[in-house]
């Protein structure tokens, strides 16, 4: 194989959840260390990471659609890495479809990029779908930057296997980060620039840690602890669990003000048959209570879940269990999906796959669902005013576009800057996002 060039100038491209977004960030950084510099916008790059998504069947497509559109007219391409959890589940069918690929490299082995550059340099084609034992956060470089909204992965992979998941065997078994690199992390993030940080993990909700005195804590320590950072003035959490949503998370929303009200709980399904036969080990009713305790403490929470239609063998009273649920609960945004059979799942191959046509119609009926609660919700804010941290610049001259503290767009004129956490009085809600006037900038 020919040798390339050590490569001047790198993309990377992340799909999938805000983890993946994290460790995009975090591979930037890697390669920016080995004096590899970000491509312009509109320029081709001399390295392409593409970091990748396998939650649902269209996300790994989508890979190879992208390969593809990297070949130059001459038929070369530049170095292709391919990350991410469609490199951790088909690592070696990626390596023979796809020459073009130089690099196939899993979500716990990014850390060796630069190894693996040398080698494809060299004419070598590199896979490293390892889960060493050392974890890769001690090898990455420290943060340097950030943005006014920072992520910050405390706590990865899952224990869980609901049947439909390929998440289990992508990222590994849970793992939290020791509480002291966290603290330091956040730390530096806030020093680069952060005003907000949110806490990352598959099952975010199952981290546990010791703090600096040897106490056992768990999420809730680790927020409070964090809120004594100063310049640090919102915290949030995603993905959490039902399972783990324990007492003293759920106090620490009525207790800690830098805690933002807002809580992302997957549900998935409104009826305990199909959440059994998905091993989500929670029942409605037992999802619902939660959502009770946190609202109590916190009554003006905005909730959040993701939903399942079409789960192998789930009948139309099934499904009408869902919609019943959601109209409980009125959510204030979710996240919707067709059912998708991911090879190697239990789910894949249990009998009474639901036709795709059945699929649509009730996606359609959910989501229709689920936007009234969500205007309804935006609506219900018209009047009130909030704080908004400005992270950047609207479409419009002048127009600025930020978040709630229950998550929403708001979008606003005026003379502020990016990082700036102003007063507003929101005006108008618009299909997914709130106008808002602005009242006094309160740049601490
Ligand atoms: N750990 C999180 C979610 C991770 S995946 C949790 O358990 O809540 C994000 C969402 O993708 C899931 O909540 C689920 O709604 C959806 N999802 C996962 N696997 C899927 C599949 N095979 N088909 C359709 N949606 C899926
Ligand atoms: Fe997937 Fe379930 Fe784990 Fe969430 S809890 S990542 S849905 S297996
Ligand atoms: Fe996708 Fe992997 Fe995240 S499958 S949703 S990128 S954990």
């Amino acid at each position: 194989m020919r040798p390339t060039q050590i490569p001047k100038t790198y993309r990377v491209k992340s799909f999938g959840c805000q983890m993946n977004v994290y460790d995009g960030e975090r591979m930037a950084e890697l390669l920016a260390e080995q004096g590899i510099t970000a491509a312009p916008e509109g320029e081709e790059a001399d390295l392409v990471v593409l970091n990748t998504c396998h939650i649902r069947e269209k996300a790994a497509e989508k890979v190879y659609s992208d390969i593809g559109r990297l070949r130059r007219d001459d038929g070369s391409s530049p170095l292709i890495a391919v990350a991410g959890c469609v490199a951790q589940a088909e690592g070696d069918e990626i390596m023979a479809r796809a020459p073009a690929v130089k690099m196939v490299v899993g979500p716990q082995a990014y850390h060796r990029l630069p190894e693996m550059i040398r080698e494809a340099t060299e004419g070598k084609r590199v896979t490293d779908t390892d889960m060493p034992a050392e974890t890769k956060f001690d090898a990455l470089p420290r943060r340097r930057r950030s943005g006014p909204a920072a992520f910050l992965t405390v706590q990865e992979g899952c224990d869980k296997f609901c049947t439909y998941c390929v998440v289990p065997y992508t990222r590994g078994a849970e793992v939290s980060r020791p509480h002291a690199d966290l603290i330091d992390e956040a730390k530096r993030l806030v020093d680069a620039g952060a005003r907000e940080i949110t806490l990352l993990g598959q099952n975010v909700n199952a981290w546990y840690g010791e703090d600096a005195k040897g106490r056992k804590v768990g999420l809730d320590g680790l927020i409070r602890e964090l809120a004594e950072i100063p310049d640090l003035a919102r915290i949030r959490y995603t993905t959490s669990h039902p399972n783990d949503m324990t007492e003293g998370l759920i106090t620490a929303h009525g207790e800690v003000a830098k805690l933002m009200p807002f809580l992302h709980l997957p549900v998935q399904a409104g009826n305990d048959r199909v959440l059994k036969a998905m091993n989500r080990s929670h029942t409605a009713e037992s999802y619902l209570k939660i959502l009770d305790r946190v609202r109590a403490v916190r009554p003006d929470i905005a909730l959040s879940g993701d939903f399942i239609v079409g789960f192998p063998g789930e009948t139309d009273a099934e499904f009408e269990d869902t919609l019943a649920l959601v109209d409980t609960v009125r959510y204030a945004q979710c996240f919707s999906f067709k059912y998708s059979p991911r090879a190697g799942t239990p789910a894949a191959t249990m009998e009474d796959q639901i036709p795709l046509a059945v699929m649509d119609e009730r996606l359609q009926r959910l989501q229709a669902a689920l936007l009234r609660d969500q205007f309804a919700f935006n609506t219900a804010s018209v009047g009130k005013t909030c704080d908004v941290l400005v992270e950047r610049k609207g479409k419009h001259p002048g127009q600025w576009v930020g978040k709630s503290p229950w998550l929403q767009s708001v979008h606003f004129t005026g003379d502020v800057a990016i990082g700036d956490i102003v007063t507003v009085e929101l005006s108008e809600a618009i299909a997914n996002s709130i106008s808002a006037r602005l009242l006094s900038p309160v740049t601490a």
